[in-house]
């Protein structure tokens, strides 16, 4: 396997892949978040995936050994380990590998094709999870600020989502520091949510996906 695409783009943009072998052994460093469903990943120059796809697969291991035997649980948490991860990436090309990746090993866990609601509601959240744009900037590709968006799966098929902006959230960790003027206020105190939905099915994210449902981005 081939750690890098071109001498060029090692020049232009530090492109250079972690081998496998060291992705394992630097997401065994934090073995049990790998493999809590609900934990959220953030790699802010994702490249095609290379950590944020044995994430899902960890977290796809998990689901089945929580969820395995009900498809409807198995189902949605699925969905719930994919929204956990996000990414940043600056090439058009390896995003939409990541993005392509990241789908692959969603579908083949649960065997699904182009047309399941599943797939296209999984396709709808990674394009909202895998930005394509600048981490140091903290702009898309349109200059508009990163938004991150925060899911949450509140049972009986339905989902939450919230949207902030990456730029506001990484300011938190200096805000609520011991010292600071926040020192003590809990997180959802200071930073509120550029915009936040009713709660979404499958169903629903799927149409977004095509335009069908109206409301979101
Ligand atoms: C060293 S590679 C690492 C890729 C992947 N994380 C891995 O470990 O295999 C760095 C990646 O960051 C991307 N990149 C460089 N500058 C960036 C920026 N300012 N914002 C987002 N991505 C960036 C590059 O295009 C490249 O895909």
């Amino acid at each position: 396997m081939s750690l890098i695409k071109s001498k060029k783009r090692v020049a232009d943009h530090g492109e250079v892949f972690t081998p496998p072998w060291l992705v394992e052994k630097m997401l065994d460093l934090v073995k049990g978040e790998t493999e809590r469903i609900d934990a959220r990943f953030l790699e802010p120059a994702c490249g095609s995936g290379n950590f944020l796809v044995p994430i899902l697969q960890r977290k796809l291991a998990a689901v089945e050994l929580k969820f395995g035997k009900s498809g409807f649980e198995k189902r949605h948490y699925a969905l719930l380990a994919m929204m956990c991860a996000y990414g940043i990436e600056l090439l058009p090309d390896n995003i939409a590998e990541c993005r392509a990746n990241m789908l692959e090993v969603f579908a083949d866990y649960l065997g699904l094709t182009e047309t399941d609601e599943l797939y296209r509601a999984a396709s709808y959240v990674l394009s909202l999870n895998l930005v394509h744009g600048d981490a140091m900037t903290m702009r898309d590709t349109t200059g508009d600020p990163i938004s991150v968006v925060e899911w949450g799966y509140i049972g009986k098929g339905k989902f939450q989502r919230r949207d902030f902006r990456l730029d506001v959230l990484t300011g938190m960790a200096g805000l609520t520091a011991e010292g600071s003027l926040f020192a003590g206020h809990k997180a959802h105190d200071i930073f509120t949510a550029t915009r936040s939905y009713d709660p979404m099915t499958v169903r629903d994210l799927a149409g977004y996906a095509s335009g069908e449902t109206e409301g979101a981005v």
